[in-house]
């Protein structure tokens, strides 16, 4: 995120952390991927060092007293996250706006003990943030005007596509993952062999298998979303006792290339444990399917976007569904889901190319 502000704004970002160490490490990450973007000739020698420049670290807040623009993307606790705000707030001038990347919390309750929470927005991005094109913009209770269209300009300016979601809980994209995850992880701890599970849903052309995206967004982070979309719906979303294991015993791989082919890292496999139920690719295809036609529908009916072609947009830039399918609803409508589903299409015929 520091070196998309600094690429595309052209702007001092300074990133804090709790130590030193810390504050290094990231510094040296944008450095590296600076000198990543110089080695393929995206940009040149000077044009480099200015944005290496551009990005500095501190460990105290104070670093932000003239800042614009302030993003957390501290730990998905809400308890942090409120007290990483209260902290900035205290630091920042009155008309900088205060923006947060977390994955699935409340941003209205983020802000809820602030002096001005009229001025926090959810400005949620997607792994890998360089290059993925969506941006969800969320709007809590108390979010004013001027804060929302702030937004709506840098994130223009960072090059990306804004959507404007509700502040529902993982608002669109990681609310549709958690679901369609949750049954795909549940399918292996029920019995399901890893890589039935794994190709399950490769007839929908998606750009990573499950539990590769599972390795791409973090075990940690996952889980984290996974108890957040819990608590709110127990009966749709499931934790995965197996991820919880790895969460608690520190794994950040689930699976490796070691051998060639991709099959559950050793150590991990040692850590998981599964039933005797295994269902066929079929069956956990079908399962997933049926989660996501009705989790689509259900947030269509709370008013988490306007549309559905939001929810296509959503997963098309954020989590790189194929264009070539129309999204998420065309291909759930063409494959008859949604009326099996919902007894009802998302889309009319036509739209979308649909028959
Ligand atoms: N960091 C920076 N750049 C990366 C990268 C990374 N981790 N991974 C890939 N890239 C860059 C490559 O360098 C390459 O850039 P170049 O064209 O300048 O050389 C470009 O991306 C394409 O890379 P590849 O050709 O190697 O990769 P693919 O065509 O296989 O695409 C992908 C890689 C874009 C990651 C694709 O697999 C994809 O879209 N996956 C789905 C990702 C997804 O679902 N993300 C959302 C997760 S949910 C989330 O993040 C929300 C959070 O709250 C949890």
């Amino acid at each position: 995120m520091a070196l998309l502000f600094a690429q595309r704004l052209q702007v001092p970002v300074v990133m804090t952390d709790l130590d030193q160490a810390r504050v290094d490490k990231g510094l040296a990450y944008a450095h590296a991927e600076i000198d990543k973007m110089a080695a393929k000739g995206r940009v040149n020698g000077d044009k480099a060092n200015r944005l290496k420049g551009l990005i500095t670290g501190s460990v105290t807040k104070e670093a932000f007293a003239d800042a614009d623009f302030v993003i957390e993307a501290v730990f998905e606790d809400m308890k942090v996250k409120q007290q990483v705000f209260a902290e900035v707030e205290q630091v920042v001038r009155e008309d900088c706006v205060l923006a947060t990347n977390t994955s699935s919390l409340s941003v209205t309750e983020m802000a809820s003990g602030l002096k001005h929470p009229e001025r926090v927005v959810g400005f949620h991005f997607f792994n890998p943030v360089a290059v993925m094109p969506l941006l969800e913009i969320v709007r809590a209770e108390q979010t004013d005007d001027p804060t929302l269209a702030t937004a709506f300009v840098v994130g223009k300016s960072l090059k990306k596509s804004s959507v404007l979601v509700k502040d529902a809980p993982a608002f669109v994209v990681n609310r549709l993952l958690t679901r369609f995850l949750g049954e795909v992880t549940t399918a292996y701890d029920e019995g399901t062999p890893f890589e039935v599970a794994d190709r399950a849903l490769d007839p929908l052309g998606l750009p990573m298998s499950p539990f590769t995206l599972l390795q791409l967004v973090g075990p940690a982070v996952a889980y984290h979303v996974s108890e957040t979309m819990h608590e709110a719906y127990p009966d749709r979303f499931y934790v995965s006792a197996n991820l919880k294991k790895i969460v608690e015993a520190g794994k950040t791989a689930i699976w490796t290339y070691d051998s060639g082919t991709p099959e559950i890292d050793p150590e991990v496999a040692e850590l998981f444990e599964q039933g005797d139920a295994p269902l066929s690719e079929e069956q956990v295809r079908d399962r997933a399917l049926t989660a996501l036609a009705q989790e689509t529908q259900l947030m269509l009916d709370e008013g988490v976007v306007a549309e559905a072609q939001d929810i296509d947009l959503c997963m098309l830039l954020g989590a790189g569904w194929p264009f070539h399918l129309g999204g998420i609803t065309p291909y759930l409508d063409r494959s008859g889901v949604s009326e099996k589903v919902n007894g009802k299409r998302f889309l009319p015929a036509g739209v979308a190319s649909l028959p």
